[in-house]
């Protein structure tokens, strides 16, 4: 079974129904979590960071797969999610930011990624709604969009369609068979039922280390981090309002505006470490609005059409936690951070191999559940050693786990 409805436990169910496997999903509100707020970026590029070489290549494997993964969960849902090849412009407004650009487009080549330096001009000549004051900027091609909400909307369906069972509660608490050196059996439900399956998958986000039941060596150590986003309205007779993804750092923060072609502009993302707290503040939007507005002035005339939070699940490296965990029969989808919606393809892919086969694939062995269990060996990313907060992604192969079994539901 797989408890997590939002586009991570989606995406494992329809691949893992995909492969043949019975699965149950247990989620009060399938398709909400994370997804209602993001933003949709696929970053890989221009979301590098020191330290995080590891993560890029995961990040750049998944983006690699969004146009086949649109058109199959497409076909499958009957649904578009509004994948769009748009390309992604970061830009400079002052001397401190364009020297920070500098710094990520020498990483970005050192690393071999396609990104382009712009003069100011040359920016606004490809966005002309860019303020004058814009020093400079790169242009990013292969940075893409999708629509989360679109996305969650589409896994549910496709979800339903594969045959997947949802049950609409919260899981309380996993099932563990014996004591010590048990196995994860499924788990108990609101109404007190209990749904016995023989391999189940936790992917809850931010809430994943929080379930009752799983032992300490195997809970996942993922925390909330607090962003708040903006949604405000195109006009129509402006077209386009922005042709591409334009993002910024301004005063240290990032700020980045999304332009969808339903019309809607996305402005995101604070990004706050105040635990469980989901509250839209006056500072959160005031902050955002004011450095967007530095980067694009015209905005302030759209209609500001909705406000939120949400918890995006952070591990210590900033990387994901997949595939089998310390508990055998327990196998982990969380710690996504910021790269949750450019995931989606990877981890349904990784975590439907992960159940059938017991191992994960090739390009998530850095990233096992395991490298945080007692013993896991978690080690520095070979790219360097980053922000304090950057991953250390260990080229630690995930060990052989219980393959599900048929016979019982995942
Ligand atoms: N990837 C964008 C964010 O997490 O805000």
């Amino acid at each position: 079974m797989v408890i997590g409805g939002g586009i991570i436990g989606l995406v494992t169910a329809w691949r893992a129904a995909g492969r043949g496997l019975r699965v149950a999903l247990a989620d009060p509100e399938p398709g909400g979590g994370a997804a209602r707020v993001a933003a949709g970026m696929l970053a890989a590029v221009t979301e590098l960071h020191h330290g995080e070489q590891t993560l890029l290549g995961l990040n750049l494997a998944s983006a690699a797969r969004y146009p086949a993964f649109a058109a199959e969960l497409a076909e499958a849902s009957g649904q578009d999610i509004g994948y769009r090849a748009c390309g992604t412009l970061a830009v400079a407004l002052d001397a401190d930011d364009r020297a920070h650009l500098r710094e990520l487009h020498a990483l970005q080549q050192a690393s071999g990624l396609d990104a382009q330096w712009l003069t100011g001009r040359e920016c606004r000549r490809l966005e002309p709604m860019l303020a004058a004051g814009v020093r400079g900027g790169l242009r990013v091609d292969g940075d893409h969009q999708c629509d989360p909400r679109r996305l969650a909307a589409a896994l549910l369906l496709a979800c339903e369609r594969a045959g997947v069972f949802f049950h609409r509660q919260r899981a309380e608490r996993l099932t563990v068979s014996g004591g010590a050196g048990g196995e994860a059996r499924g788990a108990v439900l609101a109404d007190g039922s209990r749904i016995a399956a023989a391999a189940t998958v936790l992917a809850a986000g931010s809430w994943s280390g929080r379930l009752a039941g799983v032992p300490p060596e195997a809970l996942p150590p993922v925390r909330p981090v607090k962003g708040q986003v903006l949604r405000l309205r195109m006009p129509e007779r402006y077209a386009p309002f922005l042709s591409r993804t334009v993002r910024a750092v301004v005063r240290g923060g990032q700020v980045y505006l999304v332009p969808r072609e339903n019309g809607e502009l996305v402005i995101g993302a604070t990004s706050e470490e105040l635990g469980w707290d989901t509250t839209v503040t006056a500072g959160g939007v005031y902050e955002l609005l004011r450095d967007a507005h530095e980067l694009v002035p015209g905005l302030t005339e759209l209609p500001l059409t909705e406000t939120r939070a949400g918890l995006r699940p952070c591990s210590p490296d900033n990387a994901p936690l997949l595939g089998p965990s310390a508990l055998p029969g327990l196998h982990l989808a969380t710690g996504h951070h910021r790269n949750g919606v450019l995931l989606t393809p990877v981890t349904g892919d990784a975590l439907a191999e992960a159940l059938t086969t017991g191992e994960l694939p090739a390009e998530a062995r850095a990233f096992s559940a395991l490298r945080f269990a007692p013993g896991g060996g978690a080690v520095p990313d070979p790219g360097g050693p980053g922000r304090p907060d950057s991953p250390g992604s260990p080229a630690r192969p995930g060990g052989p786990g219980p393959s599900a079994r048929q016979e019982q539901p995942v």
